[in-house]
């Protein structure tokens, strides 16, 4: 056997995130003072205590063994109900798995609709771990293009498609541009990827965080075809919705049978099955949706409409995000690439941003999802990211700080 590589993840580079999160670390450890975090999409708020006391009820009176691989009956009923009536799927607890976070949901997911030599699609712009997940299920990453609003153009996803493909993600809304889709374009992506035989996997973290509308399910617009015919396997968190992120829990509404009962092996390896006392909390988090939901939102939505728009002022921004928690800001006026930006805005202001080419990696992977070799798209060097999630204190300082910081650089003339 050859030992010259350990495994596809050795070949795998480690994300833009990770790198930040331990630079932040650093400082905050050299320096004794605490670093303004805009890297990190944690929020703020937390979940209601309603939720609390439902994980702790279930902890003291010993609820606390295993439960089956798909999850509790009890939650899987609520969230076959909330999807339903809040997302317009025809979904059905048989074919509805609780995951330990939307994260590994995703992963279990690549894992089941894996194949030799298949391929997924993934926007040229993306969240690191979707790439991360793609590679280590053994699904070759292919990048698709974006329009020059970084939204997705069917024709060049049409392009981009190789008889191999398999999968088609969408994300939105999306992290990190916060664009958002409306109706007519899921409904284009949904038609391509039925002609084509493709499975569609559908992330809807920030499915509560949009600021201008009403979010669309993409398995919505196939609710009236049969399980059996449908394509699109939804993938929804309580990280975000519920600010339940160190919670981890999640799920995964699967088009039809035959794939969540393939799911359900893949997740009897990974897993066994999801923290018993958790699943109670996510319960409680769904009984009281309409306002918890309602009310972080509109949280965030006041750090962007008041936080973010001087940025747009500043000409470092295009536009408000339509929905998520983050912002792509455009610093090539300040002539630094995005890295050295990150690192001297992190040294020189204690400000911690991501920078922007971590989101567009275009790995060159072999049929076995390992990296033969990897560069970014060009056009996103000058692009960091900031969440905008945090506390509105913090967010005032790290905005202020970050323009000061481009002044200083000799920004000239806004960048529009
Ligand atoms: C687009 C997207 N999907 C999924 C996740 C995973 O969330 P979790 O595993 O906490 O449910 C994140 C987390 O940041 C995300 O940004």
């Amino acid at each position: 056997m050859s030992r010259d590589i350990l495994s596809a993840a050795e070949s795998i580079p480690s994300s833009c995130l990770h790198r930040i999160f331990r630079a932040a670390e650093r400082r905050e450890a050299e320096t004794g003072t605490e670093v303004v975090k805009l890297h990190v999409g944690d929020p703020y708020f937390d979940p209601s205590d309603d939720v609390t006391d439902a994980f702790v009820d279930a902890v003291r009176r010993g609820d606390t063994k295993y439960t089956g691989v798909e999850g509790l009956g009890g939650l899987r009923e609520a969230v076959v109900d909330k999807l339903r009536t809040d997302n317009g799927l025809d979904a059905a607890v048989s074919r509805l798995l609780v995951t330990p976070g939307s994260c590994q949901g995703l992963a279990a997911l690549f894992q089941t609709l894996t194949g030799p030599g298949a391929e997924i699609l993934i926007p040229e712009l993306h969240w690191p771990v979707h790439i991360q997940q793609a590679l280590l299920a053994g699904l070759r990453p292919v990048l698709y293009p974006l329009g020059p609003d970084l939204r997705p153009d069917p024709e060049a996803i049409a392009a981009a498609a190789t008889p191999r493909t398999r999968v088609l993600l969408v994300n939105s809304p999306a992290n990190p541009s916060g664009v958002v889709l409306d109706r007519g374009e899921l409904r284009t992506l949904l038609d391509l990827a039925r002609t084509r035989g493709w499975h569609v996997v559908s992330d809807e973290a920030y499915e509560h965080f949009l600021y201008d509308g009403e979010h669309t399910s993409m398995a919505s617009l196939e609710r009236d075809a049969p399980p059996e015919e449908r394509v699109v396997h939804s993938v929804f968190s309580f990280s975000k919705s519920f600010a339940m992120t160190g919670y981890r829990l999640g799920c995964v509404a699967l088009a039809d049978d035959r794939t969540a009962d393939v799911m359900k092996v893949v997740q009897e390896a990974n897993i066994i099955g999801t923290s018993t006392p958790v699943q109670y909390a996510g319960i409680a988090a769904l009984k009281s949706r309409a306002e918890s939901t309602a009310a972080n939102r509109k949280l965030v939505q006041h750090n962007r409409d008041v936080f973010l728009s001087p940025l747009v002022e500043a000409g470092l921004l295009r536009e408000l995000p339509a929905g998520g928690w983050y912002a792509m800001l455009d610093v090539s006026r300040t002539g630094l690439d995005a890295e050295t930006f990150a690192d001297r805005l992190l040294a020189s202001k204690g400000v911690a941003v991501v920078p922007g080419e971590g989101f567009a990696m275009r790995p060159d992977a072999d049929d076995r999802g390992r990296v033969r070799d990897h560069d970014y798209a060009p056009w996103a060097r000058h692009l960091v990211r900031v969440a905008f999630c945090v506390d509105p204190a913090a967010l005032e300082t790290g905005v202020n700080r970050l323009i000061e910081f481009v002044d200083e650089c000799g920004g000239g003339a806004a960048a529009g």
